[in-house]
C-alpha cells in the first residue's frame, strides 16, 4: 500500500500556489450535462474525484476530454445519455449524486445506486429527495429501500422548497434541477458555500436565471434551454486553510497564493486567536506562526460561513500543540472524530465526549504509524507528523489524493521532510 513518511520538519517558509477547488468543480462537471453544448473547465485541481467525475459522465454518455492540459477538462455531452450511474463509481465518490438532477433533465430518469455510510457519518440524501419531489420527480419507494434512488420525472415544475438543513449537495441539485424546470423555484434555509455560488456563476454563464447564491434564499426561473461556457473554478479554500495551519503549526512564513481570504474568514479569525499573524496583501495571504506563542481556542463547526468541518481536523492538529487545553465541537457530520485516535497515537491525549473533543495541548508529539481515516483526516496527520519527534508513518493516502493536488510536492517546496513511497 502507498504510503507517506513524515520527518520532524522545523519551520515550513515559502509560497504554496493553491489549486482550483474539489467541492466546486465537481457540481460544475455534474452541471455540464444540463446543455448538450460542449462546456471547457479551467483550474480543474488533478485529483483523484475529478478523475471519477470525468469516469462517471463518460460512462453517462458524454464526452470528456483531458487532453488540452492538465488542468482542464472539456466536456461534451451531445449525444444521448444513459439515466443510470454505474455502482462502481459511485461508491468510490458520493458526490456522484450531484448528477440527479442533470439526468433528470435530460433523459426523464435517474437511477443509482446509493453506498452506503462513510467513516464520517450516514451522509443521508433524503434532503436532495425532498427537492427534487416537491419539483415533481417520482422516487420509487420500493428501490428506495433497498438503497436505489429511481426517480423519474415529466417536465419538472419550479416550487418552494425549505431545507430542514443547509445540505451543500442538496441546494446543489436542487439549483441544478429547478434551473431548466418550468416556472420560479424558491429554495428556503439553502446552503451559503462559496462552492454554491461557484455552480450559480457557471449555470448563470449558460443562461440560467438564480438569484441569492450565497444567501439562504435562491431563487430560480426556470428556462428552457442552457449552453455551454468556459469556466475558472474558485481555489480551493479548505486546501488554503490547511496550507495556513501547515506555517502555524512548525512555526514558520508562508505567503499563500491564489486563495480567497473571504473564503475563510472563520478560520483566518481562529488562526489569530492562536496568535498566528495573517496578513493579506496583494500578492497573497502571509501567514507567520514564528512571531507569537501559539496558544489554545476553542472550535465549533457550522455551516458556512462559519467554521468548516473539513478544516477540524487539520486544525486539531494545531491544537494538539498549542499552549492550553481546547474545546473542537463537530456539529455538522455526526462521526467526524476519527482522527482522534490517531494523533493519540502521536501522544495528543484527546478525549471525545459526544460531539465535543478536549484537547490538553502543549504536547511534543511522537512519531507513530496511522491512518489516514477520511481526505481532511489525511492531511491533518501529516500536519502532526511535521511536528512530531521521529517518523510518522501515513497509511491509506488515497484518501489524501482524493482531495490535494501535489500534496507532497507542495509541502516540500516549503521544507517539508515528507517522503511518498508507492506500491
Ligand atoms: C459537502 C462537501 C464536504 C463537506 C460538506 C459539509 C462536496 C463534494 N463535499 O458534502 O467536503 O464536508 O459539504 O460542508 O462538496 N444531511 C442530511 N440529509 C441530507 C443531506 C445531508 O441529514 O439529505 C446531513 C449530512 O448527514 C451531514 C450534513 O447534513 O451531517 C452536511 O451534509 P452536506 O452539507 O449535504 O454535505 P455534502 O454535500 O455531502
Amino acid at each position: 500500500m502507498a504510503k507517506f513518511l513524515v520527518q520532524k520538519s522545523g519551520p515550513l517558509n515559502g509560497e504554496v500556489v493553491i489549486s482550483g477547488s474539489k467541492n466546486a468543480v465537481l457540481p460544475i462537471m455534474a452541471a455540464t450535462l444540463l446543455t448538450e453544448e460542449k462546456s471547457i473547465i479551467k483550474d480543474v485541481p488533478a485529483l483523484r474525484d475529478v478523475d471519477v467525475m470525468c469516469d462517471l459522465l463518460k460512462s453517462l454518455g458524454a464526452e470528456v476530454n483531458k487532453k488540452l492540459d492538465e488542468n482542464t477538462v472539456e466536456v461534451v455531452p451531445s449525444g444521448e445519455l444513459k439515466f443510470e450511474a454505474p455502482f462502481d463509481l459511485v461508491k468510490m465518490m458520493r458526490a456522484s449524486i450531484l448528477v440527479l438532477g442533470a439526468l433528470l433533465l435530460r433523459t426523464g430518469r435517474a437511477l443509482i445506486h446509493l453506498p452506503g455510510g462513510c467513516a464520517i457519518g450516514e451522509r443521508p440524501i433524503e434532503l436532495h429527495l425532498k427537492g427534487l419531489k416537491a419539483l415533481g420527480a417520482e422516487i420509487d419507494p420500493a428501490q428506495l429501500d433497498k438503497g436505489i434512488v429511481d426517480a423519474k420525472a415529466g417536465k419538472l415544475k419550479g416550487s418552494t422548497i425549505y431545507l430542514d438543513f443547509p445540505s451543500v449537495g442538496a441546494t446543489e441539485v436542487i439549483i441544478m434541477a429547478a434551473c431548466r424546470a418550468e416556472g420560479t423555484t424558491i429554495l428556503e434555509n439553502a446552503a451559503q458555500e462559496p462552492e454554491i455560488v461557484d455552480l450559480a456563476n457557471f449555470l448563470n454563464k449558460m443562461g440560467a436565471k438564480i438569484k441569492g447564491a450565497g444567501t439562504d434564499t435562491v431563487k430560480i426561473e426556470g428556462v428552457e434551454k442552457l449552453h455551454g461556457v468556459e469556466h475558472h473554478v474558485i481555489p480551493d479554500r479548505i486546501e488554503a486553510g490547511t496550507f495556513m495551519v501547515s506555517a502555524a503549526i512548525t512555526r514558520g512564513r508562508i505567503l499563500v497564493k491564489n486563495m480567497l481570504p473571504d473564503h475563510l474568514k472563520a478560520v483566518i479569525a481562529k488562526l489569530r486567536e492562536c496568535g498566528v499573524v495573517v496578513e493579506v496583501t496583494d500578492e497573497g495571504v502571509i501567514v507567520d506562526g514564528s512571531v507569537n506563542k501559539i496558544v489554545s481556542t476553542d472550535v465549533k463547526t457550522l455551516p458556512y460561513p462559519g467554521f468548516p468541518t473539513d478544516m477540524q481536523s487539520p486544525f486539531m492538529a494545531l491544537l494538539t500543540v498549542a499552549d492550553g487545553p481546547s474545546i473542537v465541537i463537530e456539529t455538522v457530520f455526526e462521526n467526524r472524530f476519527m482522527h482522534v485516535a490517531e494523533f493519540n497515537r502521536m501522544g495528543a491525549n484527546i478525549k471525545t465526549e459526544g460531539k465535543a473533543a478536549i484537547i490538553p495541548g502543549g504536547k511534543q508529539l511522537k512519531g507513530a504509524p496511522v491512518v489516514a481515516t477520511d481526505l481532511r483526516a489525511g492531511a491533518a496527520v501529516v500536519l502532526a507528523g511535521l511536528v512530531a519527534e521521529g517518523t510518522t508513518e501515513v497509511s491509506q493516502i488515497y484518501h489524501i489524493d482524493r482531495g490535494y493536488e501535489n500534496f507532497v510536492e507542495k509541502l516540500k517546496n516549503l521544507g517539508a521532510n515528507i517522503l511518498r513511497i508507492d506500491d
